[in-house]
């Protein structure tokens, strides 16, 4: 949530931070600003509402520097305005300061320290930068100081700050608690942002910093403190993306692209995590922590923790391990009673989701074994689990998940069958997941190649809905909690994923003239009865729709996904209902990557 940029020592200072800001906008959008200083006694300060193309237009080409920062706002204390727009400054117009994160105790702050301040907006960040200011005013202390004084008295906040001192312009102040940012080290300059590619063009070369670090950015230099004041010294990590990567190319939204990633995203996963042979390809270390654990615990949040719902399936089916998945918002502060041998499994497309990381915090402090998977190498979940495994996705930009969620799914297949075959399960070591994954990576590409007839659909029964249902039973139903996600959060038709069996008690209510419910028939076990289901909807007028496998198809099905195998088979039926929301969104003429009030990565509990 929001995103950051910053940099020092180079004249390009504008471009680099709106080209930034661009990279960074699925963190959220609903304002951005830049501050920029060029050292010879101009400054600027622009912000604006809405997109960052909305500052793009307001920079004239008046506006130079080689130091600035720059943020693009989740909004989180105080409406959406210029005013609670960053960069905040003091009174004094001597400090600006960016934020990503939420200050707990700014209310207590702002009436010890700063009841003669006049304030400019009703962010939680501006007290933040007008105690800077009054404790270099009021107690003579340095800039340096009195940012490390302001953040001791931050209590239980997160924060990602950048702030330059107006009066000693080149240096920037960076200080980081349980919110994501990285230092990157340019040639004759240095930049801080929230995602390693928002600054690909000026570096590859990060430094990653830890919660309670503060750090002093020169052109040419980087010092790095911890909070007992002892300078760290750290090796840059590389990030071998090429820039292209996160660019839509001719895709009208990145969320398409995305989609249509999928079967090249499985067929890597199956040479990543399998070998020719078809046998599984991890870490024995991993595998063997894996091993000893008597309950697995899978924490995810949104779209994750759906993938958590089918990894549960594949790893009670083919491990026979008791396994429970688990929202990490609820978790976090639940303390649930735990088995003897927990073995967390972290599920996270950018690795940087707070209430997972919460949960994470207290996994490392009793010392329990995790497994971070995620699309983000070097993320927070990435570097704090035991250990990790990659999505190998390629950067996701859209807001609404898609090829993470489908990854995520493989590389738990993979991982099941693996912990399956170290148990001795017959069914695991039948399961030829490398063959299985290269079948639904085929049945993908089926269901791509048909988007046309699935945009039709949308046009006809979801476009103009105000509500809508995806029903299934035991595996379906997961993945009925994920197609509607999708449908809600980029085309707000109000959309609900339910076990077909439970409508009846209850929800079937909601049913009227017309209302589209998609079954998701995907089991032989349970068609028939999901069938059944659908048919009571018809009877209250409901408009039926099906997405079925190939094996259990009827005449006057909608959607026919191939036969693939059936724990594996969410890796099809999600893809017909991830085209439903995004041609949904498409004709109603929404922002399909960028919806309202939300933003990608989730950096605040
Ligand atoms: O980066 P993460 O996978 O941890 O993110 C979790 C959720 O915030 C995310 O899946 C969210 O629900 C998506 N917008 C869903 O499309």
């Amino acid at each position: 949530m929001c995103g950051i940029v910053g940099v020092t020592g180079n004249d390009n200072a504008v471009q680099i931070l709106l080209k930034g800001l661009e990279k960074l906008e699925y963190r959220g959008y609903d304002s951005a600003g830049i501050y920029v200083n060029d050292l010879q006694g101009n400054d600027y300060l622009i912000k604006r509402k809405g997109h960052i193309s909305n500052l793009e237009a307001a920079v004239g080409p008046e506006v130079h520097g080689s130091v600035g920062i720059g943020h693009t706002r989740w909004a989180t204390h105080g409406v959406v305005s210029v005013a609670n727009a960053h960069p905040q400054f003091s009174e004094d117009h001597r400090f600006y300061l960016v934020h990503n994160g939420v200050i707990e105790n700014y209310k207590e702050l702002k009436a010890t320290y700063l009841s003669d301040t006049t304030f400019a907006s009703q962010t939680d960040t501006e007290v933040v930068v007008q105690l800077v200011d009054h404790f270099v005013r009021t107690q003579n202390l340095s800039t340096r100081d009195a940012f490390l004084k302001t953040l001791g008295l931050l209590e239980g906040s997160s924060y990602a700050f950048l702030m330059i001192d107006s009066l000693d312009p080149d240096t920037l102040y960076v200080a980081k608690s349980k919110s994501p940012l990285l230092v990157g080290l340019g040639d004759g300059c240095n930049v801080v942002c929230s995602d390693a590619p928002a600054m690909l063009d000026v570096t590859h070369d990060f430094l990653a910093l830890h919660d309670g670090e503060m750090v002093t950015i020169k052109p040419n230099s980087v010092e790095i403190i911890d909070q007992n004041g002892n300078a760290v010294s750290r090796k840059p990590f590389h990030v071998d993306m090429d820039p292209s990567e996160t660019e839509k190319g001719t895709y009208p939204y990145y969320m398409l692209k995305e989609i249509d990633e999928q079967p090249n995203v499985l067929r890597k996963i199956a040479s990543t995590y399998t070998k020719e042979s078809g046998e599984p390809n991890f870490d024995d270390k991993m595998l063997s922590a894996l091993n000893q654990a008597d309950r697995i615990y899978i924490v995810g949040a949104g779209t994750s923790y759906h993938a958590g719902l089918v990894g549960k399936k594949m790893f009670e089916k083919l491990a026979h391990v008791p396994t429970e998945v688990h929202i990490a918002s609820e978790f976090a502060y639940d303390d649930p009673l735990l088995s003897k041998k927990p073995f967390f499994i972290f599920l996270s497309q950018s690795g940087e989701t707070a209430d997972s990381r919460e949960v994470l915090v207290n996994v490392n402090a009793k010392d329990y074994p995790s497994l971070t998977i995620t699309n983000v190498e070097n993320s927070t979940l990435y570097r704090e689990a035991s250990y990790t495994l990659l999505l190998h996705a390629g950067p996701e930009i859209s807001v609404a998940s898609t090829k993470a969620y489908t990854a995520q799914i493989a590389v738990e297949a993979v991982l099941a069958k693996a912990l399956g075959e170290i148990k001795e399960q017959t069914i695991a070591e039948d399961f030829d997941i490398r063959q299985q994954l290269g079948f639904a990576a085929t049945g993908m590409q089926a269901i791509i190649d048909d988007k046309g007839r699935i945009e039709n659909i949308a046009k006809k029964y979801f476009v103009k809905a105000p509500k809508a249902f995806y029903i299934g039973r035991g595996i379906d139903q997961t993945v009925s909690l994920e197609a509607a996600l999708k449908l809600k959060e980029i085309s707000y038709v109000h959309a609900e994923g339910f076990a077909s069996g439970e409508l009846k008690h209850g929800t079937i209510a909601l049913i009227e003239e017309g209302t589209p419910v998609v079954g998701i028939i995907t089991q032989k076990k349970t068609a028939a009865l999901t069938r059944s289901n659908l048919q009571e909807t018809m009877s209250r007028g409901a408009q039926a729709l099906t997405i079925v496998r190939q094996g259990l198809s009827q005449p006057g099905d909608t959607i026919v996904t191939t036969d693939i195998n059936e724990l594996i088979t969410p890796l099809l039926s999600v893809v017909p209902a991830q085209l439903i929301a995004y041609f949904t969104s498409l004709n109603k003429g929404l922002d399909v990557d960028k919806p309202r009030n939300l933003a990608k990565s989730v950096t605040v509990e």
